[in-house]
């Protein structure tokens, strides 16, 4: 969603802004925008569409300015039109905003503003700030901007600029993340560090409710009630070469064939095989601790949704513990039963997303201990939770999340395997499943060889306009995650289904134009699977079928057939999830579909 970055130092502002949008491009957006201050004053220019109109706007000047801030803004108040991009001014064009998140008061703000005088030109909760703020100023921007925020109700990361202070950027959080890059004569503000990467590593969190002041060689921190911050300064591992393409034609088919790294890097250093078991420190949990959850709780969004799913296969059957999935947008409004023993898991690639971390804290409040399952380090969900495990899968850039999904599903593996391991499993089935972990990363690499084969199906279908994928026990969250890779990116609607609801509804739709993804795998329900694909088939439906190798009667009832390498049944949906990922990709890119930032979608949902 949206996206900030802001720079004070020697460099020309413009370019370097410019370079920071365009890497936060992949967060979803539909307009962009730009302030900063020249000698003549504040300058801005904004536009509805790309980051390309943008610049196109800006080739037109000559700026030299060396301090600014930027937008992309994914519209929730008002529509993306040039008009609401941010930046947003005051009425005396002196003061400039960007922000994330969502004022919820901004209504009666702005009535109030309205009496006050001020005059307002967008349809946006944002402006609402600009005008507090100058109703504040006096000469002092942090000050204004502490009191402006102190009234204020909602979600914000924000950076301000003002005409008065012409090295100087204000910058604020609260529920929507910022960050301040340091350098060497220069610093930065970001709502995300890919967009200051390639010019420092360091940075600093601004938690919820503080504010910054910076300039080229400091930044102070207080709270909105002036309470003094002592920055802690943190490295950032990823690298420059990880938030780019690398050769590939898009970043998701760069992350779908990154699996077998970050699938292997997901699982070091956290098996034991001596004690058969996973060492999970991160979870913060001692031995008795572990010890007396009888409840498990998964809660997530999205894809991070389908693979809490797959864990809820997986700790059941492995743990026997009972678990319930939730959507986190459902869980944070129900009234949730929270026991002693209760244990909720939030699954988050971002660590950003608003429903999970309200999820969250709904379960804090209630007394669960909170774990987190995230992929990025210093995230809002990372840094709430009690405890949890990173899932190392590096930067996920392509809207469509693919390693992560795979990653999330290893670790809640290891999660069903420590906490197996303390109740009913024995050594030996504990190192079998060690065993078959290890062999994963190979495996995946033999299933993305087939890339072609799998190409060559997608050629076949990639015209149809709906599509059906089933699976069953393991798989079903698998062939939801199918469907919605498919929808996704490439706009043909597909639903996933447990493949024996299929009679209860969607047979009706199954003609000879119907293609019908099955995950039909040699497990335990590989006969009533066998059934299913009878049925489509009496209906003249089309069938692409996962199969395990080997199964050569699967493929004589179906059109095409993609194998991948047996494992333990536990572990098939980070295989089977694979060939899926593939054939959503080629349907798309056959389609002309923006694969890495399809349309209307956030790579990190910050809105209700
Ligand atoms: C958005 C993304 C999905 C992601 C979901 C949850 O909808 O487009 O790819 O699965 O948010 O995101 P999270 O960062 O919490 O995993």
């Amino acid at each position: 969603m949206c996206g900030i970055i802001g720079y004070v130092g020697k460099e020309k502002a413009v370019p370097l802004l410019v370079e920071g949008l365009k890497r936060l491009e992949y967060r979803g957006y539909d307009s962009a925008g730009i302030a900063m201050l020249e000698d003549k004053g504040l300058i801005y220019e904004k536009c509805a569409g790309k980051i390309t109109a943008l610049e196109a706007l800006l080739q037109e000047k000559q700026f030299d300015s060396t301090t600014g801030i930027a937008h992309t803004r994914w519209a929730t108040h008002g529509e993306p039109t040039d008009l609401n991009a941010h930046p947003h001014l005051d009425c005396k064009g002196k003061i400039a905003v960007v922000h994330n998140g969502i004022i919820e008061n901004y209504r009666s703000l702005r009535e109030l503003l309205n009496r006050k005088g001020h005059k307002f030109t967008s349809d946006t909760d944002t402006e609402i700030l600009a005008h507090l703020i100058e109703e504040y100023y006096d000469g002092d921007l942090m000050e204004a901007t502490q009191a402006a925020l102190s009234q204020v109700e909602g979600t914000y990361g924000i950076a301000v600029l003002c005409k008065d202070s012409p090295h100087q950027i204000v910058a604020a959080r609260h529920g929507s993340p910022l960050v301040i890059g340091t350098g060497k004569g220069e610093n930065f503000v970001a709502s995300d560090v890919a967009a200051i990467l390639r010019h420092t590593n360091k940075v600093v969190y601004l938690e919820d409710r503080e504010v910054a002041l910076v300039d080229p060689e400091n930044f102070v921190i207080s709270t909105v009630d002036k309470t003094e911050v002592t920055p802690q300064i943190q490295e950032i591992s990823w690298t420059l070469d990880q938030i780019e393409k690398g050769g590939f034609p898009h970043f998701m088919l760069k992350e779908i064939f990154e699996q077998p790294t970050t699938l292997r890097n997901a699982i070091r250093g956290r098996l034991n095989y001596e004690e058969g078991t996973a060492r999970l420190n991160g979870l913060n949990l001692q031995y008795e601790e572990l010890h007396l959850i009888d409840r498990v709780i998964l809660s997530a969004c999205g894809t991070a949704w389908h693979a809490a799913l797959v864990g809820e296969y997986m700790i059941e059957d492995a743990a026997l513990i009972p678990v319930e999935v939730e959507y986190a947008s459902e869980f944070r409004y129900r009234s949730p039963i929270i026991n002693e023993g209760t244990v909720l898991f939030v699954i988050s690639q971002s660590g950003e997303t608003t429903d999970t971390q309200a999820a969250l804290r709904e379960a804090k409040r209630k007394g669960a201990t909170v774990l987190g399952i995230c992929n990025v380090v210093g995230s809002t969900i990372a840094r709430e939770t009690d405890g949890g495990v990173y899932i190392h899968a590096g930067p996920e850039i392509g809207v469509a999340s693919t390693k992560a999904f795979t990653s999330q599903m290893m670790v809640l593996s290891l999660v069903s395997l420590l906490l197996a391991r303390m109740r009913t499993m024995s050594l030996e089935r504990g190192r079998e499943i060690i065993d078959a972990m290890y062999k994963i990363p190979e495996q995946v690499e033999e299933i993305l060889r087939k890339d072609a084969d799998i190409k060559a199906i997608a050629e076949k279908y990639y015209k149809k306009n709906n599509f059906l994928y089933l699976g069953r026990g393991f798989n079903f969250p698998v062939a939801l995650e199918g469907a919605l890779k498919l929808k996704e990116i490439s706009y043909i609607h597909a639903e996933g289904y447990p493949a024996a609801e299929m009679k209860h509804g969607p047979i009706a739709l199954i003609d000879e134009n119907m293609p019908v993804v099955v995950v039909g795998l040699r497990d335990k329900v590989h006969d009533k699977v066998l059934s299913n694909i009878a049925e489509i088939k009496a209906r003249k439906g089309k069938i692409i079928a996962v199969a395990t190798e080997g199964d050569d009667e699967i493929a004589d009832k179906v059109d095409h057939v993609i194998y991948i390498p047996h494992t333990l049944e536990l572990l098939t949906p980070v295989l089977s999830v694979i060939p899926l990922q593939l054939l959503a990709y080629h349907m798309a890119v056959m389609r002309g579909c923006n694969v890495d930032q399809p349309r209307n979608l956030a790579k990190s949902v910050t809105v209700e």
